[in-house]
């Protein structure tokens, strides 16, 4: 049986989504971003070409080729173990990559050994994620970015969606949390394109109660959805000047 404490303090967050149906996981995260807004807002922030590259909770690693394709070198961290092999598996071959089984609040990497730390829709959800925010910022070098990408769950329509299966989450309280900790934040509204509204209405089953996943799909034409997200990013200061 496992003790409050331990319940209290969960060391991994359930994904459903990912741990339960990763191959439509995978459809959800090719339909994301279909005209590349959020690339180029992140781009903008931090440009990883030639720099070191670090993913946390890094799924199935879909975005470990695409850092790859100009990085010096990408570590994806993930706690999952099922999904840590997926991610080796997609990877292999793949040069200066690496895949790690860890969370966010224990990164297995050197002090000040990457330029980007990035993390897309995992861990770093507000308060509470002050431990992997303390491990980035040990494994950032100085001029070094932490970027966190994640769903804005104050936008309509799926931010509504989104509190409607848990109205305990605060857009308000996670912007002001960010903002405490020194990140800039801004909004990208981005469009997720599927194939066909078969694979929407299953990706939505996946990211929803049935209830709230009906309700998404009656509110939804076609094959698109508009998804705004939050873009944090903070720079770790470069060496201060002395007198
Ligand atoms: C919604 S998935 C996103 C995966 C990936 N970033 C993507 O966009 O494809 C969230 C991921 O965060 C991972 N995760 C959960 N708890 C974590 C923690 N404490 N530290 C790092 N990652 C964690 C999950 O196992 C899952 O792979």
């Amino acid at each position: 049986m496992r003790s409050w404490r331990k319940a209290a303090r969960p060391q991994v967050t359930p994904s459903p989504n990912i741990w339960h149906w990763p191959e439509l996981f995978e459809i959800e995260n090719r339909a994301q971003d279909a005209t590349g807004v959020l690339w180029s807002a992140l781009r903008e922030r931090c440009d990883w070409a030639g720099r070191d590259v670090v993913d946390i909770g890094c799924g199935d690693g879909f975005h470990l080729p695409l850092f790859a394709a100009e990085a010096r070198s990408v570590i994806g961290v993930e706690p999952h173990q099922p999904l840590v092999e997926r991610a080796r598996h997609r990877v292999a071959g793949t040069p200066g990559v690496d895949v790690r089984q860890a969370p966010a609040q224990q990164l297995p990497l050197a002090d000040a050994s990457a330029d980007l730390v990035h993390a897309r829709t995992a861990y770093f959800f507000g308060p509470g994620c002050e431990p992997g925010l303390a491990e980035a910022e040990r494994v950032l070098r100085p001029g070094g970015t932490i970027a966190i990408v994640d769903l804005d769950a104050g936008s309509s329509p799926y931010g509504d969606w989104m509190r409607a299966d848990a109205p305990q989450v605060d857009p308000a309280a996670i912007e002001s949390f960010f903002q405490r900790h020194d990140f800039d934040s801004t909004s990208v509204d981005t469009l997720w394109r599927f194939d066909d509204r078969e694979s929407l209405e299953a990706v939505l089953g996946i990211e929803f109660s049935a209830k709230v996943a009906a309700r998404a799909a009656r509110e939804t034409t076609g094959c698109t959805l508009p998804v705004r997200y939050r873009l944090r990013t903070r720079r770790k200061p470069t060496t201060l000047l002395t007198p």
